[in-house]
């Protein structure tokens, strides 16, 4: 059993570029995630993350056109990697992309990075203008309040961080998420596109 445990776990999904997929990417990969301790609320935000990204692959890669997006994702028993990959028109400069509230359309918000960085632990963007993009998304499941990982020192830690296991940072990010959570829908004027 110790051994099941220590192997690497994975998905790849080949989808055809078309907005409905967004759902079945975010599904899969939650369905994925939750063989790591995440928390609903983590699982949440890991879909959100998720959908970003692949609703970036239909709408900008392929501008709505004919593609496959692929999504991969694994684990090694502590932290989530989700990959999405398109062979779009690429990002042409890639700071700039990341920045909250840059579009290049500008009947978007610009905001879909930075619900992937509120979201998970590490964004890493790579892109060639002409041949495409790939977005890979990293997230740990965040210790819950009465566990403990092996290697952490005991209670002690005090007053330093009083709060651990009770605030939810995310949360604020999670309500301005919700309106963009299913499909490549949009809260406000853009959702009808
Ligand atoms: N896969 C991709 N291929 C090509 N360009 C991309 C891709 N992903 C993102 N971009 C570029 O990066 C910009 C910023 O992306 P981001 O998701 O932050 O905002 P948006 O998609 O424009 O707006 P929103 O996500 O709020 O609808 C996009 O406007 C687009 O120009
Ligand atoms: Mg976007």
């Amino acid at each position: 059993m110790a051994r099941r445990a220590a192997e690497p776990r994975w998905l790849e999904l080949r989808l055809p570029s078309l907005p409905e997929n967004v759902g079945v990417a975010r599904v899969a990969v939650a369905a994925f995630a939750a063989q790591l301790p995440f928390t609903l609320s983590e699982l949440e935000e890991i879909k959100v993350a998720v959908s970003e990204a692949v609703t970036n692959a239909v709408v900008h890669g392929y501008g709505h056109g004919q593609g496959v997006v692929t999504v991969r994702a694994g684990h090694d028993g502590h932290r989530l990697w989700v990959e999405v990959a398109d062979s779009g028109r690429g990002i042409a400069d890639i700071e700039q992309a990341r920045q909250p509230a840059f579009s290049t359309d500008p009947e978007r918000m610009g905001m879909g990075f930075a619900f992937m960085e509120a979201f998970m632990d590490q964004v890493d963007v790579e892109s060639v203008p002409g041949a495409g993009t790939v977005v890979r998304l990293y997230k740990r499941p965040r210790p819950q309040e009465g566990t403990r990982l092996p290697d952490e020192p005991a209670a002690a830690a005090g007053p330093a961080d009083p709060g651990e296991g009770l605030r939810d940072p995310a949360a604020s990010h999670r309500e301005a998420a919700a309106g963009r959570s299913e499909g490549t829908g949009r809260a406000g004027p853009a959702a009808s596109r």
